[in-house]
């Protein structure tokens, strides 16, 4: 359990992709791209942050010419919670006008988000538009956003590690795991201890 705001306390629960697995599919995603973009010189858009890790490994295996971009998005989303806000906090440098795009995400949820910027790209008139996501969660979806590269499926679950977050902690995780919230139990006795000892667990992971 590890003592953040009050009502944030969290345990790192089991490991859902290994980074073995990870780095294997990251391989095999980067094949099909250059397969499919062969001679089409793609701009890779990294969406910020959860999608950092992924697109620094992916593009190391990628054989065909191409651009990386970056452009972070607010979602309003604090912790486990959910949003259909979002907003661009940091822009492409340049324009995307004319160009094959994929977009590299970490997770698709609710969709929301790549909806968002599928119809950002589209009036800035881009010639096509993929998206790769390293995790999908399908049964969250709450709009309909198609993904034509996904690593892996998970369940409905908060997952973390491999640039994902929860309140800005454990992107540097090799491996996705599932963060569990503590209850309400455990919130309630004693939180001073128990988080300290949690703390050092948590923290033990995050640095083995
Ligand atoms: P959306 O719901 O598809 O719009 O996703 C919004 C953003 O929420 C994602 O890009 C992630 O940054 C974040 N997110 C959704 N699910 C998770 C999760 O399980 N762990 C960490 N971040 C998540
Ligand atoms: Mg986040």
């Amino acid at each position: 359990m590890e003592s953040g705001r009050k009502g944030s306390f969290v345990h790192i629960g089991r490991v859902l992709i290994t980074q073995e697995e990870i780095d294997s599919r990251v391989r095999e995603l980067a094949d099909q791209i250059s397969a499919d973009y062969a001679d089409r010189n793609p701009v890779l858009i990294s969406l910020l942050k959860g999608g950092f890790i992924f697109l620094a490994d992916l593009v190391r295996h990628i054989t065909v010419p191409h651009e990386v971009d970056f452009i972070a998005v607010h979602s309003y989303q604090d912790g486990f919670a959910r949003s259909e806000r979002i907003e661009i906090l940091n822009d492409l440098k340049r324009s995307v006008s004319g160009r094959d795009v994929i977009i590299i995400d970490g997770i698709v949820d609710t969709g929301h988000t790549l909806s968002f910027l599928e119809q950002m790209l589209e009036d800035r008139r881009v010639a096509s538009l993929r998206v790769c996501a390293l995790l999908d969660k399908p049964s969250c979806r709450e709009i309909t956003v198609p993904v034509d590269y996904i690593g892996f499926k998970v369940p409905d679950v908060f997952v973390v590690g491999y640039g994902l977050d929860f309140k800005e902690r454990y992107r540097n995780l090799s491996y996705i795991a599932e963060l569990i919230p503590a209850t309400a139990l455990e919130e309630a006795a004693e939180p001073a201890t128990a988080s300290r000892n949690k703390e050092r667990t948590a923290s033990a992971k995050q640095n083995p």
